[in-house]
């Protein structure tokens, strides 16, 4: 059974901000840092970095491509498929207020260039069983998950960012959904506009995609899994937050570790936990996510 993760890489460039920025504000940020991150690029690597051996496609710009590339396989992701096109890699202008919380304006770049040739190409060498974890940062989502359901492979969708790219999609061939709330109240439809409680949300997603487990996240209020008749929540484990940029990303990586290595629901969602809680105690978001050794010994 092989994992191909077929997403994003972007450069984040992260200021520190007393607030959020509002409109027409000039505001002297008090810190500057420049991160390796996109959704699919942390995915990747939380999944590595926790033990799997992983394969992600892509595509980078030649401006900043081969510091993405470095890190990837500093990191034993397989880099085989990724390609250096002509022209911007994906990036990020990221606010992390004071808070700990962030807001990311994205630009595309490389990671919208995907031809159909290029995943006709990429997911030839993948087949049924094999694992494909996918996020909404590039284009062609709508196609890879059909090609990718053809052949049979177990598709594992954080769809993140929640907009309208996903409406051509058919979510139905999806096996697992990872979700935050504002994304599992999207995939639940209008009825949860105001809906808290994650046990209910997770059912009606559920209502929609039956056939699928749902992980949804709902920050220090814990992780919620359901699937088929199974139910199961998963306490958040308390830190000191510093910067939450990556922590779902890592919560997926480790997640899909653990269901690659056949483990109990239980002790995945525990180990994902973890792993998140650690990343939002550091900054930036490769650099924020730990390897297994320290997730292993976090005990509280
Ligand atoms: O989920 C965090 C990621 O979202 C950042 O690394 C940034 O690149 C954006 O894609």
């Amino acid at each position: 059974m092989q994992v191909l993760n077929f997403g994003s890489l972007n450069v984040d460039y992260v200021y520190r901000v007393a607030h959020m920025m509002r409109p027409g504000e000039t505001q002297q940020s008090y810190g500057m840092e420049i991160f390796a991150g996109g959704k699919g690029m942390n995915q990747s690597i939380a999944a590595a970095r926790a033990g799997a051996q992983i394969y992600h496609a892509g595509m980078v710009g030649k401006d900043d491509g081969q510091f993405l590339l470095d890190i990837c396989r500093e990191n034993h992701v397989n880099t085989d498929f990724i390609r250096v096109i002509d022209g911007k890699s994906g990036h990020t202008i990221i606010q992390v207020d004071d808070n700990a919380q962030n807001c990311i304006l994205l630009y595309g770049g490389s990671n919208r260039r995907f031809t159909k040739e290029y995943v006709d190409e990429v997911l030839a060498k993948f087949g049924a069983d094999d694992f494909l974890i996918l996020q909404n940062e590039t284009n062609l989502l709508d196609y890879i998950i059909d090609r990718a359901y053809e052949k049979g492979m177990k598709i594992i969708l954080n769809p993140s960012p929640f907009d309208e790219g996903l409406n051509s999609c058919d979510l139905s061939k999806v096996s697992v959904f990872l979700v935050n709330e504002i994304e599992g109240r999207q995939l639940a439809g209008a009825a949860f506009e105001t809906e808290e409680d994650g046990n209910r949300l997770v059912d009606a997603i559920l209502k929609v995609y039956p056939k699928a487990q749902v992980v949804l996240t709902m920050g220090d209020k814990g992780a919620f899994y359901g699937g088929g008749e199974k139910r199961h929540y998963q306490p958040c484990f308390q830190v000191k937050a510093v910067d939450t940029t990556a922590a779902g990303d890592t919560f997926t990586g480790y997640f899909v570790f653990g269901l690659l290595n056949g483990y109990e629901i239980e002790k995945s969602l525990e180990l994902a936990a973890k792993a998140a809680s650690i990343a939002v105690s550091r900054s930036g978001a490769v650099p924020s996510i730990p390897v297994m050794e320290e997730v292993a010994g976090k005990n509280e």
